[in-house]
């Protein structure tokens, strides 16, 4: 029998759908054996993984990692260290960096950044603005993992594509069967409502909440659905934060376009109570509402109407958090290396299984964006992307211990949580061991666009595109001339 690099016996291995007590074994970076301990084949290492779980690694598929442009809030570096510190194996890093990732060649240079320093895999998006509409097939082929669309303005001031625009670079993208993630809040809502109440001398927390309430979510989920399923483009809502935007998303669901979801652990956890105490440092968008927000979230996560769980990790200096004045504040904090922690918590409370867990952590992501099951699974031929976790291991978060170490102030601060990754493995590499990062790992992370498999587009209205249409152009002008 080929020798094993590594041999894992006595843990549990959970799916999205069991739990069973499994040995595993791994060469070259691939799961080559799951089963009984006798028939494991010999290995260079052998670890003992009683007392502990092995969940599929968590692909966090909104993460903000800030460079180049702004590498005094995170880099690559700091920010895949954090993932593989919190369990993360995979990463989707957004395209709202200086320069934003808006060509080939700005999408060239931040691979090179990220080749040179992840500890974790990762998928690098695309810009899809008003501007950049002529790029978006350039950016298809250079090596997208799929697109992310600022319907609503945010950090780096990117601008919001209008619904024109939107619809031609739905469009362009749909042949490529691509997904794009939408930052799903109205622009023009928002900044309307943020001028008459800044007019008015808002400057309290809560109107932030004020100046984008669910209707702006509701309106631009709507929105995207229509030009998506006009189009057959596949979408991706991004932080869902209210009640009100399950509706059209369970609609458009059902009218069979391709549309997936997630939520964040803020919208889950915390809620409008919550910026009495916390003031800007909670201060995000979509805004953290209502705890029957909350509420219909969590009840959405179980009955499958959201699909995953990301995080948008988003870090800004404290001084950049902390601001009296709400509008002043910059929006987000790091979550990449808290999400499991919490979210184990939440399975050890009863909100969800942890077979829940695996569904919504690695599985839906891994379907979502053709990596399945290559990655989010723990069978023979998956990658070795693996979450050694402790069930009931306690601990407090302290932000002063993450691994985002320039931004690192999070709501999450003080909070207690039971269940913590203890090893993550990224392709049969130690990235985290015994809760101590492997630096020797720094580098080893690789684009997972080499494994990618979007299943075949269905378009729509192809027929009808902008391109079609001036396609015909010559012919008109001959019908008219002849
Ligand atoms: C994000 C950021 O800081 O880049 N901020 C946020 O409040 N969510 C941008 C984003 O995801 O919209
Ligand atoms: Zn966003």
């Amino acid at each position: 029998m080929t020798q094993a690099d590594l041999v894992i016996i006595n843990g549990h291995i959970v799916s999205h759908e069991t739990t069973h007590k499994a040995a595993i074994a791994i060469r070259d970076g691939k799961i080559i054996a799951v089963g009984e301990e006798s028939s494991m084949p010999p290995a260079k290492e052998v670890l003992d993984a009683t007392g502990l779980h092995l969940l599929p690694g968590a692909i966090d598929v909104h993460v903000h990692f800030r460079e180049p442009g702004y590498t005094h809030k995170e880099t690559w570096e700091s920010g895949t260290a954090a993932a593989a510190m919190g369990g993360v194996t995979t990463v989707f890093e957004m395209p709202n960096t200086n320069p934003p990732t808006a060509t080939p060649e700005a999408f060239a240079d931040k691979l090179t950044l990220a080749e040179q320093q992840a500890y974790v895999d990762f998928g690098i998006y695309g810009l899809m603005a008003e501007d950049n509409v002529d790029q978006l097939e350039a950016l298809a082929e250079c090596g997208v993992i799929g697109f992310k669309c600022f319907m609503g303005n945010t950090f780096g001031n990117l601008p919001s594509p209008s619904t024109g625009a939107m619809l031609e670079a739905f469009e362009r993208v749909a042949p490529y069967g691509l997904r794009t993630s939408l930052h799903a809040e109205t622009a023009s809502i928002m900044a309307w409502r943020y001028e008459r109440l800044r007019a008015a001398g808002r400057n309290d927390a809560l109107a932030h909440v004020a100046a984008r309430p669910d209707v702006v979510a509701v309106e631009a989920v709507s929105r995207a659905a229509i030009l998506a399923e006009w189009t057959g483009a596949r979408i991706h809502v991004l932080h869902v934060s209210s009640a009100a935007e399950l509706r059209p998303m369970r609609e458009a669901k059902q009218r069979g376009v391709d549309i997936t979801s997630e939520t964040c652990p803020h919208y889950l956890m915390m809620d409008t109570r919550d910026y009495a105490t916390l003031g800007s440092l909670m201060r995000v968008n979509p805004p953290i509402r209502e705890s029957a927000d909350s509420d219909a979230l969590w009840e959405a996560v179980r009955d499958g109407t959201l699909d995953m769980i990301a995080t948008d990790h988003a870090p800004h200096t404290p001084n950049e958090q902390h601001n009296e004045v709400i509008w002043e504040a910059d929006c987000g904090f790091p979550g990449v290396e808290t999400q499991m922690p919490l979210m184990l918590t939440a399975v050890s409370e009863g909100k969800i299984t942890l077979q829940e867990y695996v569904r919504i952590s690695a599985v839906a992501p891994a379907k979502a964006w053709g990596l399945y099951p290559r990655k989010g699974s723990l069978t023979v031929g998956a990658d070795a992307d693996i979450a050694l976790v402790d069930l009931e291991r306690q601990e407090v978060i302290d932000q002063e211990t993450l691994h985002s170490h320039r931004a690192r102030a999070t709501p999450f601060h003080g909070w207690p949580v039971k269940g913590l990754p203890v090893h993550t493995l990224v392709r049969g590499r130690f990235a985290m061991r015994d809760r101590t990062l492997q630096s020797e790992a720094k580098g080893s992370g690789l684009s997972v666009k080499r494994v990618q498999q979007m299943p075949t587009a269905k378009l729509v209205n192809s027929d009808k595109t902008l391109a079609a249409e001036i396609a015909k152009t010559s012919v008109h002008k001959e019908e008219v001339t002849s």
